[in-house]
């Protein structure tokens, strides 16, 4: 099945960088966020992304034209009647999730395939929300969606191979490089990834290193873009706490056990860029 209409359920900062990149590879966006000044100011944010792209030559004021042509935000979750594929991008919480689960298989057309953004919640619980558990899978886009490469396409049990063949040819077709992962907490990357960061948020507790010293020494020693303390930062705290609080529940790793630190930060809606702040400091 070709993938010409998705739409995008919650306009955070994937769903808003998914949207970008699935209107620049010529397919229809329908966005919903829940508050009309959510999806107002995500067209906003979509314009000047695009008008920077337009300043920096790298994309035709034609093109963006069409690009915004091509996503319409809306608040009515019965706007997602006819897209062939629908993602959802709201907050980790698995409650959320299989309430609109449920909604969204009442709304979408018999032939949509209904997949989760999630990092690392069980796809195969909100596959058994609907009554088509064999269209139901994972296409995990990573942040910033716009710049990132991977797609993780996550595969439960129940998903049947036409599914997966679409959702990949989906993410090839927006640009990215997809890969196949068994419906596990944390699928490939985020069960590598979290351990390490977490242990960075041990080290600046313990006082082993100031919060500047370990991310410029992973900067510096390891050749990372960025250190785990500013990527904590850009992934969101509370995202953070949500995958670590998932991976633990799954496997018991003591490494997956959230750091107090990072708890307490959640607690006091130091978020990271999101909120302002977080390790470092956004407000300047
Ligand atoms: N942040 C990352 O680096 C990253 C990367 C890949 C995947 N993800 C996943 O993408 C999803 C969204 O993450 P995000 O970083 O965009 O979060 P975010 O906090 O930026 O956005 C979450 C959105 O969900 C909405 N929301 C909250 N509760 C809701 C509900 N009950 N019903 C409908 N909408 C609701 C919020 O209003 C907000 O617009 C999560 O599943 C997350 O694990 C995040």
């Amino acid at each position: 099945m070709a993938i010409k209409r998705i739409g995008i359920v919650g306009s955070g900062i994937m769903g808003s960088g998914i949207a970008e990149v699935a209107a620049k590879a010529g397919i229809e966006v329908v966005l919903r966020s829940r508050a009309q000044a959510t999806a107002d100011a995500m067209v906003a944010g979509l314009e000047k992304s695009l008008a920077k792209q337009v300043e920096r030559g790298k994309l035709e004021e034609s093109d963006r034209d069409a690009v915004l042509g091509r996503v319409r935000a809306v608040t009515d979750l019965g706007e997602l009647s006819d897209c062939d594929l629908v993602l959802e991008s709201i907050v980790e919480d698995l409650a959320a999730k299989k309430h609109l689960f449920n909604e969204l298989d009442r709304i979408c057309p018999e032939h949509a395939i209904i997949a989760t953004n999630t990092s690392t919640l069980p796809v195969i619980e909100l596959a058994m929300e609907t009554g088509r558990p064999d269209k139901v899978c994972g296409v995990h886009f990573f942040n910033p969606a716009p710049m990132m490469a991977l797609v993780e396409v996550v595969r439960p049990l129940t998903a049947s191979d036409d599914t997966i063949a679409a959702v990949t040819a989906f993410a090839s077709s927006c640009g990215k490089d997809p890969v196949e992962v068994k419906d596990r907490a944390g699928f490939i990357v985020n069960a590598l990834l979290f351990p390490y960061l977490n242990n960075a948020v041990r080290m600046l507790e313990a006082g082993t290193a100031s919060r500047d010293d370990i991310d410029t020494a992973m900067k510096g020693g390891c050749n990372f873009p960025m250190g785990p303390l500013a990527l904590l930062d850009l992934v969101g705290l509370d995202t953070s706490l949500s995958i670590l609080d998932a991976l633990y529940e799954e496997f018991k790793d003591p490494n997956y056990a959230a750091m107090p630190l990072l708890r307490r930060m959640v607690a006091a809606g130091q978020l990271g860029r999101k909120s302002g702040g977080g390790f470092f400091d956004y407000r300047k």
